[in-house]
């Protein structure tokens, strides 16, 4: 463990402001444009096999020379029986008829037809792409791969969103800590996907800082240099930006979903497990309401799979009430600006602040 070390002197970036990794949102240029700003970007990998991690790899790097994070989910896999595929399968068929009623055409794949890729597969390829730091969310890496890790010369920074979960990481080896507070938008990244940890960030981050050493980032609606004046005065060493770089240049998202997102109000934001079988944040919609009020939620990876195509279908249709439209609790003014001069914007704020 690297203990007390500042962020400053452990992480390759002049700012300890990190780009949140985003999945589904986050592109190659994006990275580039946070590190442009002399801020740290970080690459989302999600669940990816290992070769689309190393054609994004390449891209990356094809942009930027200097560090960057590369960002995997590491999620335990329920056990397949034949309660789970029979729940897979009414589910597939609710699915698709409420697509249908919704003018959407839907074809779910069968079962046998899903593809589930490991978190080990994507090391690997970190590895021999010479990525020099790992990100990670939705639990801890096993022993094997944290060995392996470090064995290359890996900067780790596991997730976390409750004490129990820090000091678990803190005791395995990995070398940062990002607190998740209840505010984050997007994936909750908690190590387990029921009766999940709901703990605000300042609480969290105050709580985790009496009793864990190492270097700590703090994410959940961080957007202006007031709460980075607040949570740096409190411990944190470095601050990781999400939903502020939601509309930004380079973002993924298309046009209908950055125009939704810049006319949500607070109570249009919700946690949801319909999308993913995972708690999330974003805004409600057609396809969350009815999905809540359903049985027809799988445990993830299942879901997110069986839901894949149905979000692939309403983007093209421009359809918001049948995609996933993650955000926190901060709702920023959501700038079409690059990610460079928002992040730039953000540093002279914080030069001015205090
Ligand atoms: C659209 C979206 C996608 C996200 N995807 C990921 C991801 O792939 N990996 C991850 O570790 N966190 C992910 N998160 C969480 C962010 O990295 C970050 O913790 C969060 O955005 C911080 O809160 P904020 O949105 O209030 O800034 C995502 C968040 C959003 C809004």
């Amino acid at each position: 463990m690297k203990s007390n070390k500042s962020l400053h002197t452990i992480l390759p970036s002049k700012y300890p402001i990190i780009q949140a990794p985003m999945f589904g949102v986050t592109t190659p240029e994006m990275v580039a444009a946070a590190n442009r700003a002399n801020c740290l970007g970080s690459l989302a990998l999600g669940d990816l096999n290992a070769d689309k991690c190393i054609e994004q790899i390449r891209k990356t790097k094809e942009l930027t020379d200097q560090a960057f994070i590369a960002n995997i989910f590491v999620h335990q896999l329920p056990e397949v029986n034949h309660d789970l595929i029979e729940h897979y399968n009414t589910t597939k068929l609710y699915i698709e008829q409420l697509a249908k009623e919704h003018h959407l055409d839907v074809k779910i794949p069968e079962f046998e037809e899903i593809k589930l890729n490991s978190y080990h597969e994507q090391i690997d390829a970190i590895i021999a792409e010479n990525c020099k730091i790992v990100s990670f969310t939705f639990g801890n890496l096993d022993d094997d791969s944290i060995h392996k890790l470090k064995a290359n010369d890996i900067l780790t920074i596991g997730t976390c969103t409750s004490l129990e979960e820090a000091l678990l990481l803190e005791k395995s080896g990995i070398d940062i800590l990002n607190i998740q507070g209840w505010e984050a938008g997007g994936h909750r990244g908690s190590f387990k996907d029921h009766d999940i940890p709901k703990i605000g960030g300042l609480a969290l981050l105050n709580t985790i800082k009496e009793h864990v050493q190492n270097p700590l980032i703090y994410s959940g609606g961080v957007t202006n240099a007031r709460i980075i004046s607040a949570v740096k005065k409190m411990g944190a060493d470095g601050f990781q930006i999400g939903s502020l770089l939601l509309n930004s240049e380079e973002s993924a998202l298309h046009e209908f979903e950055k125009n939704k997102l810049s006319s949500i109000k607070e109570d249009d934001i919700v946690l949801t497990k319909s999308f993913s079988g995972r708690y999330a944040r974003g805004i409600k919609n057609t396809f969350i309401e009815k999905v809540e009020q359903s049985n027809y939620i799988l445990p993830y990876p299942y879901q997110n799979k069986l839901t894949n195509e149905l979000r692939k279908v309403a983007k093209l249709n421009k359809n918001s009430e049948f995609t996933s439209n993650w955000i926190g609790q901060s709702i920023p003014k959501l700038s079409r600006e690059s990610t460079t001069t928002i992040l730039n914007n953000l540093i002279n704020e914080i030069e001015t602040f205090d």
